[in-house]
């Protein structure tokens, strides 16, 4: 199962999840991040930014997960811009080396499968940030994705939409479609890292960690990979029927292990 970390609060698994990204750079310096949006991994992102001038980043490179299809680029709240100025700007990766998917309207038929092709010629992702909805989605898979989807566009929820309303002017401004890395995509990740805080989240954290496989749960489908962690925090851990066991298995790991 994944390893499952519960920390104070969200700077601590900022800092927790920094050392993971830091010293997979210093082992690999072509390393490639697969990068989430949202509010919660911005803790690791500014983590990482607080220690980006100790290391090298001239080779790293970055995939983001999702991006709005018909969103114009140059729009505050598209992922491309999002990723710009909340990962590329402050950590001082190479912009040309962070990828988004492509969320043109005109060119999304083939827009997926171009992504995915990039994402092999890179060599893979190494480290996969992940966050996930309140319905349990991970990217954009929302409920009843296939485990073994690809980069393609979905259909948000009206949940998604209202949850990501914040982020607009009005809740109608907030595009109807998206274009996301699928769960297969997500699952050939070498190491994946999703991060939830917040009891609004403890729902889709107890679903995902401790549920049955389910395509109606997406971030169940981490239950599938052999070297999932996932960092919450004590409200979004609230619900999970072994959190003691978790704390003790983290407590008496041994430190040479990293997450
Ligand atoms: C968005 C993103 C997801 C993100 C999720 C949770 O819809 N597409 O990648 O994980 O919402 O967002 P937040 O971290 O702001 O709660």
């Amino acid at each position: 199962m994944a390893e499952i970390v519960i920390v104070s609060d969200a700077g601590a698994a900022g800092e927790l999840v920094a050392d993971a990204v830091s010293s997979l750079i210093t082992r690999k310096a072509d390393a490639v991040l697969g990068l989430a949006t949202g509010s919660t991994p911005l803790a690791v992102y500014r983590a990482l930014a607080a220690r980006a001038s100790s290391l090298d980043l001239r080779r790293v490179s970055g995939f983001a997960l999702d991006e709005y299809v018909g969103l114009p680029v140059s729009h505050p709240e598209s992922y491309r811009s999002v990723i710009t100025r909340e990962v590329v700007e402050p950590i001082g990766l190479d912009p040309d080396r962070v990828h988004v998917p492509n969320g043109n309207a005109e060119t999304i038929q083939t827009a997926g499968a171009a992504y995915e092709r990039a994402i092999v010629a890179a060599g893979g992702i190494d480290l996969q940030i992940l966050g996930v909805g309140t319905d349990g989605h991970i990217g954009f898979n929302e409920p009843g994705s296939s485990f073994a989807s690809l980069t393609r566009v979905k259909t948000l929820t009206e949940q998604t939409r209202r949850d990501n309303a914040r982020f607009f002017d009005s809740p109608d401004e907030v595009p109807m479609h998206c274009i996301t890395q699928g769960l297969g995509t997500i699952l050939r990740a070498e190491h994946l890292v999703m991060l939830a805080f917040g009891e609004g989240k403890a729902n889709a954290v107890a679903a995902s960690v401790e549920g049955p496989l389910s395509a109606m749960m997406p971030g169940s489908a981490i239950q599938l990979h052999p070297h999932a962690t996932v960092v919450i925090d004590e409200a979004a851990a609230s619900k999970l029927k072994l959190a003691d066991y978790y704390r003790y298995a983290y407590a008496h790991k041994p430190d040479w292990q990293g997450i």
